[in-house]
Parts: C-alpha cells; sequence; structure tokens
C-alpha cells in the first residue's frame, strides 16, 4: 500500500514532532488541532526545527520553507480525513477524546486507510472499536521528543491485522530519526503502557511515595533526583517526568489504577500541581522551574536518601518479568533494546541477569515493606529467576 496522504491528529509536543519528521519523509501532511492558536504553536515549533536543520545543512535537496509547504493545517477533522491514507492521532491521554477522533475518523477515511494512536498506555483495542474498523487500527508509540528519539512501539490490538501491522512498521521505519537508526517492536500483547512505559510505570508507584514524604518533610525535590541520578541516564525520573507533562503522567496513573493495581494513585503533590495548571516544562514550572522551556540546572549535593538507583532498576526488572509472564514481550532482550531506544539509558534486564539472583527478590520484598505499596513485591517470574533462559542470543 503507497502512503502519501498523512493526518497527524493534536499539534500538541508529541503531533508536531512526528509531524516534522513526517513531512521530512516526503509524505504530505495535515495537522489537525481543535484551535488555531494550537495548530500556530505546533507549526511553530517544526518550523523552528526545520530551520535548526537547513542552517545545519541536513535538509538535502529541499528547504525549510518547501517543507513547511507541504504542511496543511485544520480544525475540521473531518475533512481532513477524506483523503488520508495514513492517520496518527496524538490528542490528549483521554480515553473519551480518542474514541471521539476514532469515531470521526472511521466515518470519514478512505476504506483503505490506516488509522494509528500514539497513546501512552491506553487499550488499542478499546480505541479501534470505536472506529468501526477494528482491523486497520493499531498502536504507533513515538518517544518524546520524537525527530531525536529512535523508539516507535508498534501495538497490536486484538483485531489489528498482520497487513496494518506492516504498513505501520514500515511507515514508523520510513521516518527520518536525527539521533542513531529507529528501532520499531511489535508489542505482542495490547497491555497497559505496552512495553517501555510499562517497565517504567512502578517506578511512578515509588517517586509517588517520595515525592509526598519529601514534600511532608520539607525535602527539597531536587534531593530526589539525586538519589536517582545515574550517569548512564539522560534525565533522571523527576526531570524526566516535567519533560514528558504532569498532565500525560497524572492521567497515565490513574489508568494504570482502573487496569492494573490501586498502588498506581497519583500522590498528594502532583494532583494538586496539575489542578493547579502546573504540569512542566510546558508551563515552564513543574516539579522544577523550567524558564523558556530551558532544562533545569539542579544541584547534586545532597541526597534525600529515600531510595536507591539499585532499587530503581529491581522495579523495573521486576515489571520487565511481569510483562514476559503476560506475554506482551517473548525475550528479555527486547525489553533491553526497547529501553535503550526511548529513554537512551540502559535497560534493567542485563543488570538483573548478571547479578546475585536472591537479591533482587528480597529487595523488592524491603522496598514493599518500606512504602506499603504490595504491587513492588516480586512476581513469580522473578521469584523463580526462570526469567535467565528467556533471552535472544546472537
Ligand atoms: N528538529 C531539529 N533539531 C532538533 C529538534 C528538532 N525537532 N529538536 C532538537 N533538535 C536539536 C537541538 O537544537 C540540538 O541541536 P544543537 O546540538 O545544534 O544545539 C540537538 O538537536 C540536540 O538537542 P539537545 O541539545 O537538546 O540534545 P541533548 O543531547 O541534550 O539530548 C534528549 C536531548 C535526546 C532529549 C536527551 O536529553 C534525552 O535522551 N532525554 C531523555 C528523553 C526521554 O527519556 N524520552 C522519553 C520520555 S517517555 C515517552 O516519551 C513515552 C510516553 O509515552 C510518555
Ligand atoms: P499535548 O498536550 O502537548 O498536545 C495534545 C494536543 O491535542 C493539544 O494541542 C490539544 O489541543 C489537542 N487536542 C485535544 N483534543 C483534540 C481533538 N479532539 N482533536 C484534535 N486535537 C485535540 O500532548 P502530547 O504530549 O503531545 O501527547 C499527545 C499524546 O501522545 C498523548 O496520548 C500522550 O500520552 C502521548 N505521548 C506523550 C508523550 C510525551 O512525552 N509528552 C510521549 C509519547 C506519547
Amino acid at each position: 500500500m503507497k502512503i502519501k496522504n498523512v493526518v497527524i491528529i493534536g499539534a500538541g509536543a508529541m503531533g508536531s514532532g512526528i509531524a516534522q519528521i513526517a513531512v521530512m519523509a516526503g509524505y504530505n501532511v495535515t495537522l489537525v488541532d481543535i484551535k488555531d492558536e494550537y495548530i500556530a504553536k505546533g507549526m511553530s515549533s517544526i518550523e523552528k526545527g526545520l530551520n535548526k536543520l537547513e542552517e545545519k545543512g541536513k535538509l538535502k535537496g529541499t528547504s525549510a520553507a518547501a517543507l513547511i509547504g507541504n504542511v496543511n493545517t485544520t480544525t475540521d477533522l473531518a475533512k481532513a480525513a477524506k483523503n488520508a491514507d495514513f492517520c496518527l492521532e496524538a490528542v490528549i491521554e483521554n480515553m473519551d477524546v480518542k474514541k471521539q477522533v476514532f469515531k470521526t475518523l472511521g466515518e470519514n477515511v478512505p476504506k483503505h486507510c490506516i488509522l494509528a494512536s500514539n497513546t501512552s498506555s491506553m487499550s488499542i483495542s478499546e480505541i479501534a472499536v470505536a472506529s468501526g474498523r477494528e482491523e486497520q487500527v493499531c498502536g504507533v508509540h513515538f518517544f518524546n521528543p520524537a525527530p531525536l528519539m529512535r523508539l516507535v512501539e508498534i501495538i497490536k490490538g486484538e483485531k489489528t491485522s498482520d497487513v496494518t501491522v506492516a504498513v505501520a512498521r514500515s511507515w514508523s521505519y520510513s521516518l527520518p530519526c536525527l539521533k542513531g537508526k529507529r528501532y520499531c517492536p511489535i508489542v505482542l500483547k495490547d497491555r497497559p503502557g505496552f512495553i517501555a512505559n510499562r517497565v517504567n510505570a512502578p517506578t511512578m508507584i515509588l517517586m509517588q511515595w517520595a515525592i509526598d514524604k519529601c514534600a511532608e518533610k520539607g525535602i527539597p525535590f531536587e534531593q530526589l533526583d539525586t538519589d536517582a541520578f545515574n550517569p548512564m541516564s539522560p534525565m533522571g525520573p523527576l526531570v524526566l517526568t516535567d519533560y514528558v507533562g504532569l498532565d500525560i503522567a497524572f492521567h497515565t496513573m490513574q489508568y494504570y489504577v482502573k487496569t492494573l493495581h490501586p498502588d498506581f494513585a497519583p500522590g498528594k503533590v502532583i494532583t494538586e500541581y496539575v489542578e493547579k495548571g502546573q504540569l512542566g516544562m510546558k508551563t515552564e514550572k513543574g516539579l522544577f522551574e523550567w524558564p523558556k522551556g530551558k532544562k533545569p540546572i539542579l544541584e547534586r549535593t545532597k541526597k534525600a536518601n529515600l531510595f536507591t538507583v539499585e532499587e530503581l532498576y529491581a522495579i523495573q526488572a521486576n515489571e520487565s518479568c511481569r510483562l514476559l509472564e503476560e506475554g506482551v514481550v517473548k525475550d528479555w532482550t527486547t525489553i533491553d533494546k526497547t529501553m535503550d531506544a526511548g529513554y537512551n539509558a540502559p535497560g534493567p534486564m542485563a543488570f538483573l541477569v548478571d547479578g546475585n539472583r536472591e537479591k533482587w527478590p528480597k529487595l523488592l520484598n524491603e522496598l514493599a515493606d518500606k512504602t506499603g505499596r504490595e504491587y513492588l513485591r516480586p512476581c513469580e517470574l522473578m521469584k523463580s529467576s526462570a526469567y535467565r533462559e528467556l533471552r535472544v542470543v546472537k
């Protein structure tokens, strides 16, 4: 199937980044949002990215102006859908809003069109039902910032056809990545958070506990980020939450409460910040200050001593074992490669496999006792250490 016309719905951080690389790959792009001012903000970010590449001489045989000219914009989704070959939804992380978008798409796109969602965590199968064409819907999950991060997870919903998966995957591979080579693994089961976000998910349980503890005791949040400091990771978990958006983290946790475990409930601090619109980088203030979107410079002089980097790896490894138990992925080598491509940081499983097998379940039980969060206890595969055999050796 030849894809020419691509419609991106949502002109925010993700939609604008994906529109930029889609137009760079030669597609005719239509960017859709609900208000002209949101479209203007998205277009200005695309323009900034393309101008930067032009200055560096990295736009071969074209110009930023010519590429910008290939991006159409509209607030009329139904009209934009009429000529679409491929639609990618990147609206806010809210199931009802996503379903409404997919309903409109289902009613208006041509028969052959593939529909994809960039949701961070939500069920592709449920979103797909709203479109009335479930075989042609799948998850195409980019990481932030989409032009720079290598990972795109391709998620198969319950009724997604193999053709849809193949087309979505080859489309994802066709988009340029400004830092390295794209990696687009197929997620075998439509489970909350897919692979990379799911592995990271229970670290959010620990963070909610620790952030609220800091607030209670008057400990600055930067000391928590120092607890988590890992030279192999470009951003600590707190800075990353601000970068992604506290609203995205909040809605994702609420979704995990419904679909995984009550321990995922957002803490007091995050709830309060989201209620008052203090959402992180995009509002220049979250857990930290982001003046003009600039990354906060943290003083790493003192720790809060509420957790260790080793404990974070243990939590991620335990969740990786749950993904193997659930059949979301068949081997842990893929999990580590996915984490590396999605977060530019090493995945947890190589550490687990090389370490002392009794140590990790013990550590996780101690963590569950310390925080009162039962979800952090070791799962069966982690306790058995049979995960060692589930690897791909090349
Ligand atoms: N177009 C063109 N150029 C761009 C660009 C764009 N859209 N965006 C950035 N650039 C350029 C910058 O201008 C910069 O150019 P110069 O070096 O000439 O100044 C260059 O690319 C590199 O940018 P940075 O200096 O910002 O790069 P960095 O080395 O500091 O790396 C980073 C930035 C890649 C974001 C790095 O900090 C990182 O890997 N952070 C972790 C990000 C992460 O974990 N993302 C995943 C979040 S979770 C998620 O996304 C899933 C979900 O569902 C929530
Ligand atoms: P954002 O808040 O920056 O942008 C969302 C955009 O969607 C806004 O401009 C909003 O006006 C628009 N929108 C809302 N309802 C709409 C509708 N009915 N039709 C058209 N546009 C509509 O959000 P984001 O960070 O770009 O995230 C978008 C999606 O991508 C979410 O599902 C999120 O979970 C996922 N995601 C986010 C990140 C991240 O780090 N921010 C990473 C990967 C995936």
